[in-house]
C-alpha cells in the first residue's frame, strides 16, 4: 500500500470540522480587523526565499523542497508566506494603491523539511498576516492583538505573548559586532554549523538546535541591551500600544526569530497547554523594513505574523475546548419502497434549496438500519416517508433528542423546520461569543447554537 509522506497529514471527518471551524473564525476576524485575503502560488524561484529569508538561516539550508522544473527553472515550495506576499506587492505595484497600507491575509500549505513530530510537520498550513507600507508603531501592536484575538475566540485563555525588539540598521550592526566578540574566543565550543555561522550571521547562532542548551549562547549579549534611542523609543511605543489594546505580553529578549529578514519588533505566541511538548509556539512573527527593498521593490516599511493551524488545532484538543460547531445534520430522510425513495429524492432536493442540510439513505436498508444511520450522522430531526402518510400529503416527524413526534402537512414542512431548528430545542440563546444572542449561565452555546460559527 502506498502510504502518505512522513510529516504529511490527512485531515478529515470531525478534525476537518474542526479545521474548518477554525477557518471560519479566522476570516471573521480578518475582516474586522480589515485584512483582505491574498493567495500567491505554492511554489516560488528559489532565489525569491534564499535571498528574502536569508542563505544562513535552517529554513534555507536546511528545509526547502527545492526541484528544476522541466524548463530547467530552479523552483521551491514555500517554506512561509512573506516573502511571497512580498513579491507579488512589488509585482503587482500594490504600493501604488491609494488605500495604504496594504493589509493582507493568508491561509495555505506551506514545505518544511523538518523532523516530523506532534506539532512539526513537513506539509504544513500557515495562516498569516503582512502589512505593508505601515512604520507605526501601532501596525505592530494591531498584528499582535489581532493573533491573541484569534486564540482567544477559539477559546485558548492561557496564553504568553513574548515580545522583544532587534532595532534599526544602526542596533542591529552595534548587535552584531558584540556577538562577534562574545563568540570569538568561544568559537571552537561551537558545532561545524555555527562554526559557519560566525563567520556569515552570527545572529543565526542564537536559534541553533544543537548548541540551544550550552552555557555561552544562553550568557550570549542580548539584542534589547543595543539599541539606540530611536529603536528603544518604538519599542516603547508598541508595548503603549498593547497596554491600551489591554494585550498582556512580557519582554523576553531571547526571542531573535529564525529568518533574518526581522528588524525591530518580533514577537512569539505561546499556547500554555499541558502535555502539549515542545511545539507551543501557536505563532510568530514581527516587522521586516528591509525585505521589500532587498527583493528590488520600494523601501517600504512592514509587519506581520504567522501560525501553524495544525499546531492549534492540536492545543485546542489538548485544551479539551468545546467548540460551537454544528456537528449534525437538521433532517434524515428514511424511507422503504421506490415509491417513498422517489419522494425522499424530491424532497432532499426542496429542503437543500430551502437552506437545511438533509441527508437520506443510499443503500437500500432497512429501517432499523436507516435509524442506526440518523443517530450516526447527529440528525437533529428524522422524517420517515411512508407511502400511506404521503397519500394524506403528510410526513412523521420525529425530534430526535426529545423524541416528540408529530404527522405534518408537507405544504409546511419547511415553515415547520424552519421555526424548530431555529427555535427553543436547539440553542436560540447562544453565547459562544461569535452570535449576538444572549449568555447562558455557563458562558458557552453548549455547541447547540444556529449562529453558523
Ligand atoms: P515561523 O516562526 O517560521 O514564521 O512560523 C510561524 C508559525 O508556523 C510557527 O509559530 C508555527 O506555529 C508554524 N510552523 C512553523 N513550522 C512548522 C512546522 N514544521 N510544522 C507545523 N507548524 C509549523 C514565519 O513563517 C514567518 N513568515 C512569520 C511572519 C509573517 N513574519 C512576518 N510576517
Amino acid at each position: 500500500m502506498i502510504q502518505k509522506q512522513k510529516g504529511c497529514n490527512d485531515i478529515y471527518g470531525r478534525e476537518a470540522k474542526i479545521w474548518k471551524y477554525v477557518e471560519s473564525v479566522i476570516d471573521a476576524t480578518m475582516s474586522k480587523y480589515n485584512y483582505t485575503y491574498i493567495r500567491t502560488p505554492l511554489f516560488e524561484a528559489t532565489e525569491l526565499f534564499h535571498r528574502g529569508i536569508g542563505e544562513n538561516t535552517d529554513i534555507v539550508s536546511k528545509e526547502t523542497y527545492d526541484f528544476v522544473d522541466r524548463g530547467g527553472r530552479s523552483i521551491t515550495l514555500r517554506p512561509e508566506g512573506t516573502a511571497g506576499v512580498v513579491r507579488s506587492y512589488i509585482e503587482n505595484k500594490m504600493y501604488g494603491d491609494p488605500n495604504q497600507p496594504v493589509k493582507v491575509y493568508y491561509n495555505g500549505t506551506m514545505y518544511r523539511y523538518e523532523r516530523p513530530q506532534a506539532g512539526r510537520d513537513r506539509e504544513l498550513t500557515q495562516f498569516g498576516v503582512e502589512v505593508l507600507g505601515s512604520d507605526d508603531p501601532l501596525s505592530d501592536a494591531e498584528v499582535i492583538s489581532l493573533a491573541v484575538n484569534i486564540y482567544k475566540m477559539l477559546g485558548l485563555q492561557d496564553i504568553k505573548v513574548w515580545i522583544n525588539s532587534l532595532g534599526d540598521n544602526e542596533s542591529r550592526k552595534n548587535y552584531r559586532e558584540a556577538l562577534v566578540d562574545y563568540f570569538k574566543p568561544h568559537i571552537d565550543e561551537l558545532c561545524d554549523d555555527c562554526k559557519v555561522r560566525f563567520e556569515n550571521n552570527p545572529l543565526r547562532i542564537l536559534d541553533c538546535k544543537v548548541d540551544a542548551s550550552k552555557e555561552i549562547l544562553l550568557n550570549a549579549p542580548k539584542t534589547i541591551d543595543y539599541l539606540n534611542d530611536d529603536s528603544k523609543k518604538r519599542f516603547e511605543e508598541v508595548k503603549d500600544y498593547l497596554d491600551i489594546m489591554q494585550i498582556k505580553y512580557e519582554v523576553n529578549p531571547n526571542i531573535v526569530r529564525g529568518l533574518d529578514y526581522y528588524s525591530h519588533t518580533v514577537f512569539e505566541i505561546e499556547a500554555r497547554v499541558e502535555g502539549f511538548g515542545s511545539n507551543n509556539i501557536l505563532g510568530g512573527g514581527g516587522r521586516y523594513n528591509g525585505l521589500c527593498s532587498q527583493l528590488g521593490g520600494p523601501d517600504v516599511s512592514c509587519v506581520g505574523f504567522a501560525s501553524g493551524i495544525g499546531r492549534l488545532v492540536l492545543a485546542l484538543e489538548k485544551e479539551q475546548i468545546k467548540l460551537p460547531i454544528e456537528w449534525g445534520i437538521d433532517l434524515f430522510l428514511m424511507y422503504v419502497n421506490d415509491e417513498e425513495k422517489k419522494y425522499a429524492t424530491y424532497l432532499a432536493q426542496e429542503l437543500r434549496m430551502a437552506g437545511f442540510s438533509v441527508d437520506t439513505e443510499y443503500t437500500d436498508r432497512s429501517l432499523k438500519s436507516q435509524f442506526k444511520q440518523a443517530e450516526r450522522l447527529e440528525a437533529k430531526y428524522i422524517a420517515v416517508l411512508n407511502s400511506k402518510d404521503l397519500n394524506n400529503n403528510e410526513v412523521s416527524i420525529k425530534n430526535t433528542k426529545t423524541k416528540e413526534e408529530e404527522i405534518i402537512s408537507l405544504d409546511v414542512l419547511i415553515y415547520y423546520l424552519d421555526e424548530k431548528l431555529s427555535g427553543d430545542d436547539y440553542g436560540d440563546e447562544c453565547l459562544c461569543g461569535h452570535c449576538h444572542d444572549e449568555e447562558e449561565s455557563d458562558g458557552s452555546c453548549g455547541g447547540d447554537c444556529h449562529c453558523h460559527h
